[in-house]
């Protein structure tokens, strides 16, 4: 039989989990001996209003099956005083599920700052501020395991969503760096994409597929992700529901490379169009920045070009 994961010991704390997806979570981990503080804004899919029914109830659930959780009815804009509650509480933080989550669907020609801002401060804001609150304790205690809830509409576009796309990739770059920062000292840290029913989907999909979507489905990918013994798994970007899960990644064209040596020109690059744009050709998987110093590296073997060290460029880094 497989291992049954467990979390004694441990405090998670999920954001978002009076509902939906960030409920099952913290059933979930309740249910595995965690800790877990039940945050919960309580207010509606729009972002308005609040109320702490919805954490409640969630506490409620869990306790009566046996399990420990505490309610945290902050704004996750409050990232200090939702990870205070777990220190208050349990003394300790072990997870951090960047959950919550609202929607303000608007065609870009009807969008008002009002629906753009509010969107990137759940969102964008709300995940920094509690991480960086539970930041200073994963390095001091040399653990913690993070988890950011991106979306396909993030990473592919979908119409009626620039707010929420803008904010969602977003998260995947806030996420790959924190893995980056934190690996030295045992921080994991992993962006998912799910597609589950809840609230936010009841809208716009039909009930038989929502019910194929259970947001339980989605429970087993973050339940690995943030467990122990996951200790390399980190940086990645999974797209997961209905019972599947995905790794995702960038891919880049062969490329062209337009020494200089001739003419950079745009119509010289049109000439190689091809091989710029075109996927069906030999391509690589992009796990990183392209070799950019590397190319130049080349580049300075034909005569007039200047140095690396001239351009401090020395280094693999993203441009
Ligand atoms: P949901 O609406 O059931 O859950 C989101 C929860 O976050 C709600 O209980 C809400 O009260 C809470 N919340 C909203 N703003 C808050 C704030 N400022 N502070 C604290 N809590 C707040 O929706 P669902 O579907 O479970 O969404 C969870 C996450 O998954 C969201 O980040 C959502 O964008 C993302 N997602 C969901 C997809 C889906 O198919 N359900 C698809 C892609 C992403």
């Amino acid at each position: 039989a497989p291992e049954k994961l467990r979390y004694d010991g441990q405090t998670v704390v999920v954001t978002g989990a009076g509902g939906g997806l960030g409920k099952a979570y913290a059933v979930f981990f309740g249910s595995r001996g965690a800790n877990v503080v039940v945050n919960d804004l309580g207010g509606s899919a729009k972002g308005e209003g609040s109320g702490k029914n919805m954490a409640d109830e969630v506490v409620k659930q869990i306790r009566d099956a046996g399990g420990k959780a505490v309610a945290n009815y902050d704004d996750v804009m409050n990232g200090e005083a939702i990870i205070k509650t777990a220190i208050d509480n349990f003394g300790r933080i072990d997870v951090l599920i960047n959950n919550a989550g609202i929607l303000r669907d608007i065609s870009f020609k009807n969008m008002k700052d009002q629906d753009w801002d509010l969107i990137m401060k759940v969102h964008v804001q709300g995940a920094y501020r509690c991480a960086r609150a539970a930041w200073p304790h994963f390095r001091k205690q040399k653990y913690g395991r993070l988890i950011s809830t991106a979306s396909a509409a993030g990473l592919y576009g979908s119409f009626g969503q620039t707010n929420y796309s803008a904010a969602k990739l977003a998260l995947v770059g806030f996420t790959e760096s924190l893995a980056k920062e934190g690996v030295k000292y045992n921080i994991l840290c992993n962006t998912i994409a799910p597609i589950a029913g809840s609230r936010l989907t009841a809208t716009v999909m039909p009930q038989e597929v929502l019910e194929l979507l259970r947001p339980e489905f989605v429970v087993p990918l973050v339940a690995v992700l943030c467990h122990s013994s996951n200790e390399d798994e980190t940086g990645s970007i999974f797209e997961v529901g209905g019972g599947y899960v995905a790794k995702i990644r960038w891919e880049r064209t062969q490329g062209a490379l337009l020494r200089a040596d001739e003419s950079f020109t745009p119509g010289a690059l049109l000439q190689k169009w091809k091989d710029v744009a075109d996927f069906s050709r030999e391509n690589q998987h992009a796990s990183g920045p392209a070799d950019f110093a590397g190319l130049l590296e080349d580049a300075q073997k034909l005569p007039n070009n200047p140095k690396a060290e001239e351009l401090d460029f020395k280094g693999k880094v993203a441009v």
